[in-house]
């Protein structure tokens, strides 16, 4: 039986980062200019290109090889970064030929042809490949630069937006949006004070949905739920402010908050994860419309996903998932991102027998976590390989839901998908620092070893004064 979705109980649009993933080779462009990196691979701002030796030998230079060589590097739009030429002269005709060696930047998807529409015209074609990698930040102050936003959900653009009609909503937005665009990491998160429609809006989707929370929702967001309302003013009648649960957060699991203008690009938003830094709007959704918005608000944000990022096993998932997409190539971002929808947006876990909650898009949505639990939508397994490549739901319930064992497990599933993700180095979080080392060098993998044996010793020392 197929259940109807009452308006009203939309799911939520923070989905959006898949769709956010597909289109992000548009947003290249916007990339800001960045420095140089020392690294052993060549880092790419577009994605998806590729650097080329190729060497090959034009037989008598002065008919038309040479032209019609010219023109397919041209027609692959390659952009030349060195070329060599050396006559050979060949010994029966005494024609002169030309050797060629040139290396160039092309886009991967087209080398395989723009070689073989060379062994057309040229003789002794050989080709290397270096794949490049796509940027990614290496210091967590790197994130004021993943600032890419997908805005076609905004209320500016988005007809259908509740407040697409509403000026002094959509200025209002803007107004709270601008704190997030002039954030620099490390700053102290401004506080907003909000209006009183602001909070009858916050307090009806506040009271519905802290209803469901003891019988729905998994142990530690329950746990952590009581905790924020302890110590960061959750209250139905009081929005919290991103600076109080920050510092709470960092306190329990070394997560924090930064405010964000909007919806945030995949690959940015993925990156901040690899940092324990959560990006998080600020806003909120139009008071006509307390039970859906197109977009993440603080009430999806807050309500959502803020108590999960209080578990340490959910923060290391959290983290896990952001470290695997660094460099990753906008194939894999999209996978990652269908793996983020159906675990920390929508995932289900089993607590002694029983399916709970713990996914922010159901725990926002009062609607969909009623469905997600009633037993009439499908239940698999959460199995990394499979999930990630699971077709999502985006104007409707989703039709499947992956349930995980426990967070400890869905990690070490985590782990090992990732690790087969073709990169050409690994990488490891340096806590001490807040920065990411890549691991591609047999100097940097020696000095985690030792870093590894050094935490070793300790943890061996306390096993040894507690047996
Ligand atoms: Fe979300």
């Amino acid at each position: 039986m197929k259940t109807e979705v009452s308006p009203q109980y939309l799911p939520e649009r923070s989905k959006s980062l898949v769709e956010g993933a597909r289109g992000s080779r548009e947003l290249g462009s916007s990339v800001p200019e960045l420095a140089d990196h020392p690294l052993g691979f060549a880092m790419d701002q577009e994605g998806g290109n590729a650097v080329v030796t190729v060497m090959f030998t034009l037989p008598n230079a002065k008919n038309s090889a040479l032209p019609r060589a010219v023109t397919i590097f041209e027609e692959f739009e390659a952009r030349i970064q060195h070329m060599e030429t050396k006559p050979v002269r060949k010994g029966k005709n005494g024609a002169d030929d030309l050797d060629f060696f040139i290396q160039c930047e092309v886009h991967s998807s087209g080398v395989n042809t723009l070689i073989n529409s060379l062994k057309r015209v040229a003789e002794g074609v050989s080709a290397s490949k270096e794949e490049k990698v796509p940027w990614f930040p290496r210091k967590i102050r790197d994130l004021d630069r993943c600032q890419r936003l997908i805005t076609k959900f905004e209320p500016d653009l988005d007809q259908n937006h509740p407040g697409h009609h509403d000026l002094e909503y959509r200025e209002r937005r803007s107004q709270i949006a601008s704190l997030g665009v002039n954030y620099k990491q490390g700053d102290p998160i401004p506080r907003v004070q909000y209006t009183a429609e602001e909070i009858a809006t916050w307090k009806e989707v506040y009271t519905k949905l802290s209803t469901l929370y003891p019988s729905h929702a998994c142990k530690q967001f329950v746990d952590a739920f009581q905790m924020l309302e302890k110590h960061c003013g959750y209250r139905a009648d009081n929005i919290p402010q991103l600076q109080d649960i920050s510092t709470f957060l960092t306190e329990r699991t070394g997560f924090r908050l930064r405010p964000i203008a909007g919806l945030l690009s995949a690959r940015d938003f993925l990156a901040s994860l690899a940092f324990r830094v959560f990006q998080c709007t600020q806003y909120i959704r139009h008071s006509s419309s307390p039970m859906h918005s197109p977009e993440p608000d603080c009430c999806h944000e807050l309500l959502g996903h803020v108590p999960m990022l209080a578990d340490k096993q959910f923060a290391q998932f959290s983290q896990e998932l952001g470290l695997a997409s660094l460099g990753a190539s906008d194939g894999d971002i999209e996978k990652l991102s269908t793996l983020y929808w159906f675990t920390i947006e929508f995932g289900l876990c089993k607590q002694n027998g029983v399916l709970k909650a713990y996914g922010a898009g159901l725990l926002s949505s009062y609607g969909e976590l009623m469905y997600s639990l009633s037993g009439e939508p499908q239940y698999k397994a959460f199995d990394p390989d499979v999930t990630a490549l699971q077709p999502y739901q985006d104007q409707t319930f989703q039709p499947v839901y992956f349930v995980s064992e426990s967070f400890e497990d869905a990690k070490s599933k985590l782990w090992i998908y990732a690790s087969k993700i073709r990169k050409p180095f690994s990488v490891r979080y340096d806590p001490w620092t807040c920065s990411v080392e890549t691991l591609d060098k047999p100097h940097t993998l020696q000095e985690a070893l030792t870093h590894v044996g050094e935490q070793l010793k300790n943890l061996s020392v306390a096993l040894d004064k507690h047996t």
